[in-house]
């Protein structure tokens, strides 16, 4: 059976999982990531695992290439550039090193885009050519697709919408500069707000026992579903910004749909309906009613994994499975 390997680089975890043409996964795993504060460590541990999941396969597979999706992931180069919310500085030649463990074709795109593309593959997107995808995990990536194509850019880095501003002086974020996107509307971001809120008001609620390593997004978005306060602000002022900024991106591409993914999306309702209405509160009056904002449709699903294999299967394979 012909196979592509995705593999998706998060902050947090890295996924990679093995899927035919159609989308079955016939293996997947994953492995943290920002425990291998090295990069010849991290691939070598990724190596090491892929390889444990490809033996226990038990029918004779073909890997035709493989398919990696990463922040700051650049499709020119295989390469991941100063990705700030990874270890690894400055310019990692990740396909060129990766390549010495797994002798395939590779290809690279952001973790957004790849996302973007599991999207109109297997998602969502099926039948649309305009659209954005924007993932809200440990940072805030975006993957714009415009008549059916995505959009690199002149140096293959296009659709950094986490670090667009918001505030010119406001949070710090970690690509050095201040005001970013991310710093708000992701799930850190909204870790910041939570803390902010609790420092200035005295709501008595359980977040005041955690500390900021201890609370996760989750936990926000489980107290805000049974009600805190606390977690409902932060919520309502995440999605006001998220829906500012979104207004923005529209105009930019004017996409038929917003795609919005990851750990922050997991809220549903609690995010989306408070960002739909900043959105078109916001949003440029000849756009009123013509876009939609939607939470993924691959939300349980590997979208990440599974769009990076889809990019191999259009780029590797050279079958028209994306246009
Ligand atoms: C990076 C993007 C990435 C996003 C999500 C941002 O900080 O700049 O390249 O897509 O995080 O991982
Ligand atoms: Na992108
Ligand atoms: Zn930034």
């Amino acid at each position: 059976r012909q196979t592509a390997l995705g593999i998706d680089i998060g902050g947090t975890f890295t996924k990679f999982g093995l899927s035919d043409i159609e989308g079955n996964i016939l293996m997947e795993g994953s492995i943290p990531t920002y425990t291998h504060k090295e990069i010849d460590q991290f691939l070598e541990a990724l190596s090491t695992a892929i390889k444990e999941n490809l033996d226990k396969i038990l029918e004779p597979i073909d890997i035709i290439g493989v398919g990696i999706g990463a922040p700051n992931g650049n499709y020119y180069n295989g390469t991941i550039e100063h990705a700030p919310n990874l270890h690894w500085k400055g310019i990692i030649p990740f396909i060129d090193l990766f390549q010495k463990h797994f002798d395939l074709p590779m290809i690279m795109t952001n973790d957004a885009n790849a996302a973007a593309i599991g999207e109109k593959v297997f998602g969502g997107a099926k039948d649309m050519n305009d659209f954005i995808v924007v993932t809200l995990g440990t940072g805030l990536g975006s993957g714009f697709v415009t008549r059916g194509k995505l959009i690199y850019g002149h140096d293959g880095l296009a659709g950094e919408l986490g670090h667009t501003n918001v505030y010119p002086d406001g949070r710090e974020c970690n690509c050095g500069k201040r005001g970013c996107l991310e710093t708000y509307a992701s799930a850190s971001g909204i870790k910041r707000t939570v803390f902010k809120l609790l420092a200035t008001n005295n709501v008595d609620t359980p977040l005041r026992n955690y500390t900021y390593e201890s609370l996760s997004s989750k936990k926000i978005t489980e107290m805000a579903l049974q009600g805190d306060p606390i977690a409902l602000e932060a919520y309502e002022y995440t999605s006001d910004i998220l829906g500012l900024k979104l207004a923005d991106a529209a105009a930019v591409t004017s996409p038929e749909t917003i795609f919005l993914f990851g750990g922050l999306a997991k809220a549903g309702d609690i995010l989306i309906e408070a960002t739909k209405k900043a959105f078109n509160d916001y949003l440029y009056p000849g756009y009123k009613g013509k876009i939609q904002i939607k939470l993924s449709e691959l939300m349980d699903k590997n979208a990440a994994v599974l769009g990076a294999s889809a990019l191999v299967w259009s780029e590797i394979a050279q079958s028209d499975i994306i246009r």
